[in-house]
């Protein structure tokens, strides 16, 4: 399976800025796009998508020149800013006043953002957050290349934060040939641990990629949810077969099209396979359990160049007394212990421990101390 996509290395420390003369300020989503542009985490993007490119995503999950491309990857601003903007252009991509990175502006258009809201999400409800988000943005997209000036400081992220380039060289330097990612919004509970561990009894090496960028404001937040992924990892995963760095994009909750570009980014990050648990990227109902699963039979392996692991829900079952999922285990319902995400993020507000076969008693504390200190 082809893992060495050609990652597109864009970053120019030394451009000279001060001849750039217009300039707009990001928010902190668009930021995080340029950062996976230029660190070739989006390979084969190069930039902010045009209208083809756009639409072809939209409504055949691909891009123009053919490539899977299930979501699109665009840069709004409001029609006021858009106007003053001349194509073929460049224009510095600036957040706090900071400059991040030059576009090469070749582009403007005006989305459908029903219809994208319809392809990508599969719903127009204000209420679902990728939507909310959608429509919050600019009404005017920019589009072009870009280049990147310089990286976003994630201090707090200490040494979890690497590039492509970089979790490949310390994969190749483990000397793993099969890798697994792991994509979480969330903190590390039983059952991804449970499905993560499953997954690595086959291949070489775990890759725990939690994402950090941007999530809807329920969710616990990336600060909060770090020393719990590490007290996890220190107790209870071998060193020598895990590893772990922060993914900077923000969550889309698009659900099956997120999983499809969550696995693309991961083979980019140098993962051979990918795990794809229930309701994978989704958010409330509007997604059916395995639905971010059957996308993927869309698509040819060889060509998507990562291989999907499905899994089944999982949650522990107090006959069998270990975790597992209805394709092992032959007990009713009412012998299984299943939490929703809701239910325990409201236990540890109320700094209540979630039971042991829910979250480990070391990861609810860290959890329950962020959220009070928060
Ligand atoms: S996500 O939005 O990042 O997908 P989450 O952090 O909850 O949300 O899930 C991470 C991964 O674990 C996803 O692949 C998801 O499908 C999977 N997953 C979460 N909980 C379970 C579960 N109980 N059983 C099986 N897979 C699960």
């Amino acid at each position: 399976m082809s893992t060495k996509n050609e990652l597109v290395n864009v970053m120019q420390k030394d451009y000279d800025t001060s001849l750039v003369a217009k300039e707009v300020e990001i928010d902190f989503y668009a930021l995080s796009d340029l950062e996976l542009l230029i660190n070739g985490g989006y390979s084969p993007l190069r930039g902010f998508m045009n209208q083809e490119d756009y639409e072809e995503v939209l409504h055949s999950m691909r891009l123009k020149n053919g490539s899977i491309w299930p979501l699109p990857i665009t840069l709004p601003v409001d029609e006021a800013i858009a106007k003053d903007l001349t194509l073929g252009s460049k224009i510095k991509l600036t957040y706090q006043g900071e400059v991040y990175g030059i576009l090469l502006l070749e582009e403007k258009f005006l989305p459908n953002k029903e219809e994208e809201a319809l392809q990508a999400y599969k719903t127009t409800d204000r209420e679902h957050p990728g939507v909310k988000r959608l429509f919050e943005r600019g009404d005017v997209y920019l589009a072009g290349d870009v280049i990147g000036i310089k990286q976003y400081e994630r201090e707090k992220f200490g040494n979890f934060y690497l590039t492509p380039a970089e979790t490949r060289a310390e994969f190749s330097s483990r000397n793993w040939e099969r890798v697994v990612g792991f994509q979480t919004r969330n903190p590390v509970h039983r059952a991804h641990e449970y499905i993560q561990k499953a997954a690595l009894e086959i291949v070489d090496g775990l890759f725990l990629n939690p994402l950090v960028g941007e999530t809807k404001s329920d969710d616990i937040s990336a600060e909060i949810r770090i020393e719990s992924y590490q007290v996890l990892l220190e107790n209870y995963y071998p060193k020598d077969r895990v590893f772990m760095a922060f993914f900077p994009a923000a969550m889309r909750y698009a659900g099956p099209r997120e999983a499809v570009f969550h696995a693309l980014v991961r083979r980019n990050y140098g993962c051979t396979h990918f795990i794809v648990g229930r309701d994978h990227a989704g958010v409330g109902n509007y997604y059916g359990t395995y639905e971010a699963q059957e996308i993927f039979h869309n698509f040819n392996l060889h060509e998507l160049g990562i291989r999907p692991l499905f899994f089944e829900h999982t949650f522990f079952c107090q006959k069998c007394g270990n975790m597992a999922s209805s394709k092992t285990c032959p007990h009713g319902k009412e012998h299984h212990l299943t939490l929703s995400g809701t239910k325990v993020r409201e236990m540890l507000r109320q700094g209540i421990v979630p039971p042991p076969e829910f979250t480990r008693a070391e990861v609810a504390q860290v959890l329950i101390k962020g959220l009070q200190d928060s």
